[in-house]
């Protein structure tokens, strides 16, 4: 169940279901879409069934219990999330198949996961070194339960896993030695492709990372170790991904939001991002500059900044781009020629980059036409530990 709403949000609960409420939120709010998240949703189920490749979706972009549980529905085979917080809370929310992307440092952290594993939960772990096998497989024996382990590789992103063929070895069968951890393959993501905006650019990239993958693999199967899981991808790999074959899943996250980022990656070679920017923040119209231009009440406590400036819209038109003046505030840039936007103006911008924005935020504003819907919670949101 959703905890009650706090500021904008729980002065927005009396406007779900009612004609015109859009345009009438009180803001900053973060607002989904619903019909641009649907099609973002059924076009990456879709290719991914068509190329008969798996997909775990990564809840680092959305940190939403309903979100993920729409996604499993469409077909994911699990929810990938970047840290144990973020994890724990998608489990407390009631999603079961869970994987932790990243190695982790901390016992405590590890047994909080052997417990949802102990609870339920079927808890999917990465190790990129021996003491983490160890630390793993003892957590989850004290609570008798298991782990999937998939050993992590690095194929070029230069931030966790192993980069030699023998050390991955190594370790699938270090794992293998545990009743408790059950070897079920290996995860490499190469992060620094997906954002490369030309398509035969970054299959190029791409192509490269797996040719270190390939190596690794077969020394894997040389061994006697060969992984029935091979994750990696993101949202700007998945199709280059489904076509080389070598991956089994891939972990598309900015995908079901979208964000200026990603705006410029032509994801599947025709040219345009195929996925819809459903993620915006409306912001309101507060007041005009002396020099003209209408200032909106978000600034960086409403968007992460890292990311090329947010469009605004005014229904379906692009009426400008943002530019910050602040932690609260902004001030619209409006297209040529046109006059600033009336005070109380509710505008929505999309976001520079969606997985800190919606960290910023404890409700999504699912909107449909002119209406708001629905309010959804944003469960992991802060969750960074
Ligand atoms: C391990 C891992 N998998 C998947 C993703 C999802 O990437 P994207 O949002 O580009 O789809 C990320 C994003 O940083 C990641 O770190």
């Amino acid at each position: 169940m959703m905890a009650a709403p706090i500021g904008a949000a729980a002065l927005n609960v009396p406007l779900v279901g009612r004609p015109g409420s859009r345009a009438r939120l009180e803001t900053p709010a973060a607002v989904l879409d619903l019909d641009i998240f649907e099609h973002n949703l059924s076009m990456m189920s879709q290719t991914c069934r068509q190329a008969g490749i798996g997909f775990r979706p990564h809840a680092k972009s959305h940190k939403c219990a309903e979100i993920a549980r729409r996604q499993m529905a469409a077909g994911a085979l699990g929810i990938c999330c970047a840290k144990p917080g973020e994890l724990m809370a998608l489990f407390g929310a009631g999603i079961r198949d869970l994987m932790l992307s990243a190695p982790v440092a901390s016992a405590v952290k590890i047994d909080r996961l052997a417990r949802a594993a102990a609870e339920g939960g079927r808890i999917c772990v990465v190790v990129d070194r021996p003491d983490l096998i160890t630390a793993y497989a003892q957590a989850a024996s004290r609570h008798g339960t298991c782990f999937d382990v998939l050993v992590d590789l690095d194929t070029g992103l230069n931030r966790s896993g192993v980069a030699d063929a023998q050390a991955a070895v190594d370790l699938a069968r270090r794992v293998t030695q545990h009743a408790s951890l059950r070897y079920a393959g290996v995860q490499a993501y190469q992060g620094r492709v997906q954002h490369i905006a030309d398509f035969e650019a970054r299959r190029a990239a791409n192509a490269e990372a797996n040719h270190v993958l390939a190596g690794m693999i077969a020394a894997l199967r040389q061994a006697s170790l060969a992984p029935d899981i091979v994750s990696g991808g993101g949202t700007g790999s998945h199709q280059l991904d489904a076509q080389a074959g070598l991956l089994t899943e891939v972990q598309p996250g900015s995908y079901v939001f979208m964000d200026e980022a990603y705006n410029p990656v032509d994801i599947d070679g025709r040219g345009g991002p195929g996925f819809g920017p459903a993620l915006r923040v409306a912001v309101t119209v507060v007041g005009h500059s002396s020099t003209g231009f209408a200032i909106v009440d978000g600034g960086s406590k409403s968007f992460a900044l890292d990311g090329p400036a947010p469009r605004v819209l005014l229904g379906q038109e692009v009426v400008g781009r943002v530019e910050w003046c602040g932690d609260e505030f902004g001030r619209i840039l409006p297209n040529a020629g046109d006059a600033a936007l009336p005070i109380g103006t509710v505008v929505e911008c999309t976001v520079p980059h969606c997985d800190p924005t919606i960290n910023l935020h404890d409700v999504l504003h699912v909107v449909a036409g002119d209406q708001l819907v629905a309010l959804w919670s944003v469960e992991a949101r802060g969750r960074a530990d």
